[in-house]
């Protein structure tokens, strides 16, 4: 390709340090397409000759069944796929395939194909989070009513309704996939015709090879189009944040499955077992969820380091942008299937949730209530009083409803019968009425919510 510079050829180290073919083979598909914008403006312009541009736009269809069917052969000697599919159509048409290259370099050109790929990648990973929310809104409407522990310092603290604790991570999705957006929304400025840095003074179209790949516009400054990743990067952040939100889910999955907890047991299909304890049953899909959220968010910082001390415009340090998004990519892709999967198959213990938010006093802060709501305490005072009905069941070692009436007016008079209405769990999620908060009936709200923002 410029061996018109040079005498000798690349050592075998050079060759395979620099091919990037290994990896960015992924791009063949974009590459192609970019290129065929390309030479229809380039046709369209008169800067080559009509028919030579059918000629390449041809071939250049021939490639991409031929990829289809059989994928891209590699040659490390030719470094990169830009360079592969060069050279097949030089293969397939001759040397008017050199034409296509006029008006631009790699370094616009693996910019776009990087582009559309992650353009593309944002809405795979937001019709994946859509499938995945489409879950957590069934297992929330179907667990709308049922009680289980809510924690503060992962100690007992209200009840909630599991349905409350499903749509929380709906929202979690729901701000993700906003992200993802945001991403699509910025990247989509076109650098193909930016050329190797400065622009070209052939009178190019570039409106209209950004129409033709559906970008927005054409990247208004040319060092900026070729140099920049901040789009891979927007795509790194939003899939850090989502990928630390699946994780926490992840971590209370294991932590459910736990024999103290049993909360859940998880479904045969993402779990595994022990080949030394037959009665093993492991959270392998959710820690591995888990553990590759670490590696998502690392992917994000490699690539925001390679780039920071990068003067303009293009370096070969960029080359290392790929793995970091690719590799986030397909755990992030993997990981929403796989926690989507085990909430789906997995089975909930509700009996065993309810009995678990009985314990713990769950229900002190609505006697409280009670006290400033019926008795017009003030809550400092309510809190005070609370406090010591919650030690007094405590040293008896029973639960704050099973305290005699005698004993609680000895603790302040002004304590009447009904404060045990409000002592059950079902009572207090119930009362939990305010805007957001887990009564039912605001659980069921916010599904239905949910499903229209869904379309379901
Ligand atoms: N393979 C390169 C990359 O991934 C693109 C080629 C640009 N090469 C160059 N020498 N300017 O970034």
């Amino acid at each position: 390709m410029w061996g018109g510079r040079f005498a000798e050829g690349a050592s075998a180290i050079m060759t395979e340090m620099n091919a990037s073919i290994p990896f960015d083979k992924r791009l063949w598909r974009e590459d192609i397409t970019a290129s065929k914008a390309h030479v229809a403006m380039l046709g369209k312009q008169g800067i080559v000759e009509q028919a030579d541009a059918d000629a390449i736009a041809r071939g250049l269809d021939q490639i991409m069944a031929e990829y289809e069917a059989g994928g891209v052969q590699e040659d490390l000697a030719l470094e990169d796929i830009h360079m592969h599919v060069e050279h097949r159509l030089t293969e397939i048409i001759g040397p008017v395939a050199g034409r296509l290259h006029t008006a631009r370099s790699r370094n616009d050109q693996v910019a776009t194909d990087f582009r559309l790929w992650v353009r593309n990648a944002c809405d795979e990973i937001d019709r994946a989070l859509a499938d995945f929310q489409a879950i957590l809104v069934a297992k929330g409407e179907r667990h709308a009513k049922d009680v289980m522990p809510g924690f503060t310092h992962l100690q007992s603290a209200q009840p909630v309704t599991l349905g409350h604790h499903f749509m929380a991570y709906y929202e979690m999705i729901r701000r993700d996939r906003s992200r993802f957006a945001d991403a699509r929304k910025r990247m989509n400025e076109s650098p193909l015709g930016a050329a190797a840095l400065a622009g070209t003074s052939f009178p190019t179209d570039r409106h209209a090879t950004a129409k033709a790949l559906g970008f927005d516009r054409p990247a208004a400054n040319s060092l900026d189009a070729v140099s920049d990743r901040d789009f891979a990067l927007d795509f790194l952040m939003a899939a850090a944040q989502c990928s630390l939100h699946l994780s926490r889910l992840a971590e209370e999955v294991v932590l459910w499955a736990s024999q103290p907890f049993a909360f859940i047991k998880l479904p045969d299909q993402y779990s595994t077992g022990s080949s030394i304890m037959p009665q093993k049953r492991n959270p392998d899909a959710a820690e591995l969820v888990r553990g590759h959220s670490g590696r998502i968010m690392g992917t994000m910082t490699a690539l925001m380091v390679v780039m920071k001390g990068l003067p303009l415009a293009y370096s070969k340090d960029l080359q290392n942008d790929k793995i970091p998004v690719f590799e986030a990519y397909d755990l992030l892709a993997i990981s929403i299937l796989a926690l989507g999967g085990t909430i789906e198959h997995a089975g909930f213990n509700t009996d065993r949730m309810r009995a678990a938010s009985e314990a713990g006093f769950s229900t002190a802060t609505d006697f409280a209530d009670w006290l400033v709501r019926v008795g017009k305490i003030p809550f400092r005072e309510a809190h005070h009083i609370t406090g010591r009905a919650v030690k007094l069941a405590e040293d008896e070692g029973v639960a704050l409803s099973e305290l005699p009436l005698e004993v609680l007016q000895q603790i302040d008079n002004r304590i009447d019968a009904s404060v045990f209405d409000v002592l059950t769990v079902d009572s207090s999620v119930a009362s939990r009425t305010s805007y957001g908060g887990t009564a039912p009936v605001n659980v069921l709200a916010q599904v239905a919510e949910a499903k229209k923002a869904l379309g379901l």
